[in-house]
Order: structure tokens, then sequence, then C-alpha cells
């Protein structure tokens, strides 16, 4: 647009502002919204391929440098991430996880076969213990999934309390004779997983009254009690965020915190051919953005429930399981679920945490499926080398808006981007102010041909520029290899406010995050 100005002057053309204005962005610093919860940040370990074992465990032993058997690298990569929370054990392996084999001496746990993916033996490595020893050093909380579908109240009712009593019971002994003495902290705890599928194929009605059955016996002292997690609906599916808030009405001996969600984007929306992770056709670049959009209508169409059954909206709705999910190549096997990760998926991962901030006042959580070797994930690894991914650069990027207060964005003149007979706006924006007082905006174009140019107000501060990065490249499937780690990183980028007007100027498929200055 700012281009083309200067032509449409010298030829003596007026111009319309409303047919070829800038995309324009008003921020309105003096009316602060919601909390955009640090949660939103989170992050899914599950015991599914190379997610854990090689990924980040590779056990005291090994000649790659570790803490307690997790890997440095990857630890140390994941700490400047500043990871909010992490999930475990699953998914779908949770609901077939047995605490209790996991505990103990290592080398006397049972072996079982992860019937979900891939049908490896899963010898127990990482159970209890190790997964706290990972959070503590990430300086992380504990997300910690039950087993619904093949556990037991019991069972889940004495997990808890191996974890989190400080008393003199057989249980706090067993867990302080396993080397732990003071309890571990649980801060969130969900009863079972997919309820709807791997979890049991349940209906909303008969999880609800298992929930109800398996929250009122989760007892935990006072100061170490998890925020519970009912296991929700997926995609287009409201129903159980609906039987949920209407049904279980908490008491003093039932609770429930939060209902889970569950979206995955598929290029092709179609679970037996999804798409490739690289080498796609644009139109297949387009398809992603159009599915991965609607993760929005989804939150709003469960958010509109939910607010009839909890005007107050004391229970949350927690997105902890999205991101992208293509189809393996090569010759790994398909129950992995290992994907590169490209450009296509830095956008996927601007235009969802900005989706996700729009919605602060019920999203207050949402964890990305997963954090290493799985699916969208933050890192790969191979051997003792690790690469950080494009989907890593927009997570670090993004830090400034954990925990920021949410600013009110109004969007106009956003041109769309259109392919076919499909179309979506360019352009995405978040703006937030952020602990250490500064106001940060995040924009995404998800065109990956166009630039744009986006004219920012400020109501309420005075503007001289701003500064901060970019994440683009030239090609769609731009990604990170073993060979060429830093093929796609982020850049410095600024720019100077004219007259205390900002405009900046967005390369096409590019996440910008920037500092108000
Ligand atoms: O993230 C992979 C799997 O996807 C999880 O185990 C399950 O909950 C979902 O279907």
């Amino acid at each position: 647009m700012r281009a083309i100005k200067p032509l449409i002057a010298a030829l003596g053309l007026s111009l319309s502002v409303t047919a070829l204005a800038d995309t324009q962005v008003s921020i309105d610093t003096t009316k602060p919204g919601p909390v955009i919860n640090k949660n939103i940040y989170g992050q899914f370990a599950e015991h599914l391929g190379r997610g854990i074992y090689e990924g980040i465990w590779v056990g005291p032993k090994s000649k790659i440098p570790n803490t307690k058997g997790w890997r440095n690298d990857v630890v140390g990569a994941l700490k400047e991430l500043q990871v909010p929370l992490v999930r475990w054990p699953g998914g779908c392996f949770a609901d077939e996880y047995h605490w209790r084999e996991g505990i103990g001496p290592r080398d006397k746990r049972p072996a079982r076969v992860n019937t979900n993916w891939g049908g490896v033996i899963e010898d127990n490595a990482v159970g209890t213990h190790e997964f706290f020893d990972l959070v503590e050093m990430l300086g992380a909380e504990a997300y910690v999934n039950g087993n619904l579908g093949t556990g037991t109240p019991q069972e889940m009712a004495e997990w808890l309390e191996y974890m989190t009593s400080d008393s003199k019971s057989t249980l706090a002994e067993l867990r302080r004779k396993n080397g732990r003495d003071k309890p571990f902290r649980v801060h969130y705890f969900a009863i079972g997983n997919e309820a709807w599928g791997c979890g049991g194929n349940m209906t909303p009605e008969f999880y609800t009254h298992l929930y109800k059955q398996y929250a009122s016996f989760l007892k935990t002292p006072k100061d170490n009690t998890p925020i519970l997690i009912a296991s929700g609906g997926h995609t287009d599916d409201t129903s159980w965020a609906d039987h949920l808030t209407a049904n279980v009405k908490p008491n003093w001996a039932l609770r429930m915190d939060a209902v889970s969600f569950h979206y995955y984007t598929l290029p092709r929306g179609d679970w037996t051919v999804k798409g490739a992770a690289l080498k796609f056709p644009e139109s297949e670049w387009m398809s992603t953005m159009v599915n991965t959009l609607k993760m929005d209508q989804f939150i709003v169409n469960n958010k509109k429930v939910m607010d009839k059954n909890d005007p107050e909206k004391k229970v949350g709705f927690y997105v902890d399981e999205w991101g992208t999910w293509y189809d393996v190549t090569g010759d790994d096997d398909p129950g992995f679920l290992y994907q590169q990760n490209s450009l296509r998926d830095a956008i996927v991962a601007g235009l969802n945490l900005n989706i996700f901030h729009k919605h602060a006042d019920r999203v207050h959580m949402s964890i990305i499926a997963q954090m290493v070797n799985v699916l969208q994930a933050m890192i790969l690894t191979e051997k003792d080398k690790m690469i950080l991914t494009p989907t890593y650069h927009v997570f670090k990027m993004y830090i400034p808006f954990q925990g920021a207060t949410s600013l009110p964005l109004e969007l106009k003149n956003v041109p769309q981007y259109t392919l076919g007979n499909a179309s979506i706006p360019a352009v995405s924006a978040t703006a937030a102010r952020a602990k250490d007082g500064k106001v940060y905006i995040a924009l995404v174009n998800a065109n990956p041909n166009k630039a744009e140019t986006v004219d920012i107000n400020l109501a309420g501060v005075t503007v001289n520029g701003v500064s901060g990065q970019v994440l683009t490249a030239a090609a769609m499937d731009a990604h990170n290899t073993f060979a060429a780690p830093d093929t796609i990183k982020p850049a410095a980028y600024s720019a100077k406010a004219k007259n205390g007007k900002l405009a900046l100027d967005i390369p096409a498929k590019a996440v910008v995050v920037v500092a108000v200055e």
C-alpha cells in the first residue's frame, strides 16, 4: 500500500481510503482485558514414540549429558521457553497407565506393551518420581492425567495420596522409601482423557456419572489440592462442555474446575490422508490455515454453552491438545507420530495463540501436542543432536504474553488471502501489557505471497517505535534439519513511528512480535 501511494499521488489520482487502506489495528491500552493465563503456553509429554524416551529421557547412564536421566540440551532449551506446565503421561496412554508400575527401582519395574503407540515395550523407566524431576528442573507446574478408562477410583485416589500426602500413611512412607520425603506438588489433575474415544468410547452422560464418582474420592491436603479437569469434547462437539457444566454442580464433596477440549489441524481434514509436513502445494497451505482458524468458532460455541450453565465463569475451558497432525513419512513407525515442522507450523502456532488470547476470559490453559519429537513439536532430536523448530521460535517470541493483561484490539480493512474457493483474513493480531509494563503486539501474516502493511493506533500511550523479532523464510515449508539447524530462526525487527503513527510492514508468511517503545 505504502509503495503505491507516491505513484497514485504522482498520477494526480485521489484514493478512496476504505478501498485501499492498509490493515488498521486499534489497541486501547486504557481498557485492560482479562489476564492471558501463562498456562496457554503449556506443553505435553506423552509416552509416545520418541516423545519421552530418546527425546528427553536418556537415563542416568547415557553418554548423552543428562541430569537424573533427562538430557541437558533439551531441558536447557525448554527452560528458555519458560514452560509453565507439563502434561503427563498421556493422552491415550494415560487411560492404560498404572502408576504403581512406575515407582521403585527401575530395573524391577514391569514391562508393558504400549498398545496405543506402535506396540513398543514400555519399561516404565519414566514414572512419577522421574516426571517430577523433570518439571522441577524446568521450574514448571505438573499436570498429571489420571486413568479412568482401565483404572478404578481407588487406584486414582491412591496415586494422588502417594504424590501429595505429608502424613505417615503407608503410601506416603512408600514415596519416602522411593526417595522423596516431601510431597510432590500436583497443580492439575485430569480424570481420564478423550472419554469419547481412546479413553473408553463413552457418551457425555456416562462419563459425567463416572466423573462425579471418581472426583468424590480424590482427597488431597488443603495446600496441595490440584485443579480438577474433566475430559471434554473435540472439534465441533459442544455436548461435553454442555453436559458437564449443566450436571456437575460442585458441593463440599465434588469439584470440577475445568473441562478439556481437543482439536488438531489436519491439512486435508481427513484422518486417512492428512497431508504432508513438507513439500506440500499452496492449496494445502491454504487448507491448513482454513482448518486451524476453525479453533476460534469451536471456542465461541463452547463458551456459549458454558456461559449458559456457568455464567460466573468458574469453570475453565482447557484446550489441552492442539496443533498440526500430518502423515508420517519414510520408514518411521506410523505409531510414533514424528513429523517435521516448518514455517507453516509457525503460522499455525501464531494464529492459535492469538485466538487463545482473544478468549482469555474462559481459555485458561492450552497445551500444544507435543513437546519433543511428536506432532507439532518444539524440539526434534536424533541421537545426541537436537534442533529447535519454527514452532519453538514462535513460543519463545510470545513469552512476554505469559501472564500479561490482554488489551482490546480491533482489526479493520483486513485484506483477504484467497486461493481458489478458499479465503481467509490475511492478518491476525493480539496485544497485551506484559509483566514488565510494556505493551507487546503480535502480528501474523498468513498470506504466503504478499507482504502487508499494518497501521497501528494505540490509545493511551505515546509511541516512538517498536522493536522485537520476525520469523519468516522464502519457502512455505522452510524448516530446520540436523545438518542445517538454523535455516529458519527469528531475526531482529524494528520500526520508528512517524508523527506518532506506526505503520509496520509484515512480510508474507511471517510472525512478528514487538514491544512498543
Ligand atoms: O497427542 C496424540 C494423541 O492425540 C493423544 O494421545 C490423544 O489424546 C489424542 O487423540
